[in-house]
């Protein structure tokens, strides 16, 4: 897909994302408890993870302290992010617990097996890819999980009530205004409001139901959303 958005300052300063999103944390720890709990009793010597938007290895990391045999391979498309994960992941890349792939998700989707994956796990990244281009994604998980496999992905789940979305969407402008401010940053104000705004059309925006209604289609099971702060929400899904 050549519609890149993490091309600019969102890419380069993503770290300051986390100022803006007090919840940033928690909704990732739930992604790794989750995969915690679900291997905890398995005595499986290595558990395949599938990471879809690395960007600088945040949910990575999350990933890798989830489970000790936790082996990720992990995509992105932006040169950019790849670089700051070669960093931050070095010493996992070096055990080659972590390989770290420049590529689209769609693409490299497609080169996979089916049935070959433990896990995909994913963070805030799903929600940025156009509807109908997410929808081919998703139908690829659905394929390269083994049978058994989880899909766990924390990330913006639009609220169905359509009042209540747009509430929290405010919510989220209004902190980007307050902490950048604090920081004197202008820019990092204008370019993620725009980068949400974006989100919220009619062609991308993810809807909670829509997103589990799609995958209920397509064959996963045990939908539901575990995790939920104003825009955000941690979705589990078992193939
Ligand atoms: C917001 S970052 C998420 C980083 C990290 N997972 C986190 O939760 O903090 C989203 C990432 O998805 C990547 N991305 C977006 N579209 C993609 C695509 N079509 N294929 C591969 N990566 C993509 C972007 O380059 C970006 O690094």
């Amino acid at each position: 897909m050549e519609d890149k958005r993490f091309h600019g300052k969102a890419g380069e300063e993503y770290n300051l994302f986390k100022l803006a999103c007090p919840h940033f944390k928690e909704l990732e720890n739930t992604l790794g408890n989750i995969i915690r709990e679900q291997f905890q009793d398995r005595n499986d010597s290595e558990i395949k993870v599938l990471e879809i938007g690395c960007g600088p290895g945040f949910t990575t990391l999350i990933i890798l302290d989830s489970d000790e045999r936790t082996k990720i391979v992990a995509v992105d498309n932006e040169p950019v992010m790849i670089t700051q994960a070669k960093e931050i992941l070095k010493k996992f890349i070096d055990i080659s617990r972590v390989q770290l792939i420049e590529d689209d998700a769609l693409e490299f989707l497609k080169k996979q097996s089916s049935d070959s994956f433990d896990v995909f796990a994913s963070g805030f990244t799903l929600h940025n890819l156009p509807n109908n281009f997410r929808q081919k994604v998703t139908k690829e998980i659905y394929r390269v999980l083994k049978s058994g496999g989880i899909f766990v992905n924390a990330d913006k789940y639009a609220l169905d009530n359509e009042s209540k979305h747009k509430k929290s969407l405010e919510w989220q402008l209004h902190k980007f205004k307050e902490k950048y401010s604090q920081i004197n940053r202008p820019d990092l104000i204008k370019e993620w409001t725009n980068h949400y705004l974006e989100d919220d059309k009619p062609n991308v925006i993810m809807r909670e139901s829509d997103s589990i209604n799609a995958m209920n289609e397509m064959g996963f099971k045990d939908i539901k959303i575990v995790f939920r702060k104003q825009m955000d929400a941690v979705l589990f899904a078992r193939k």
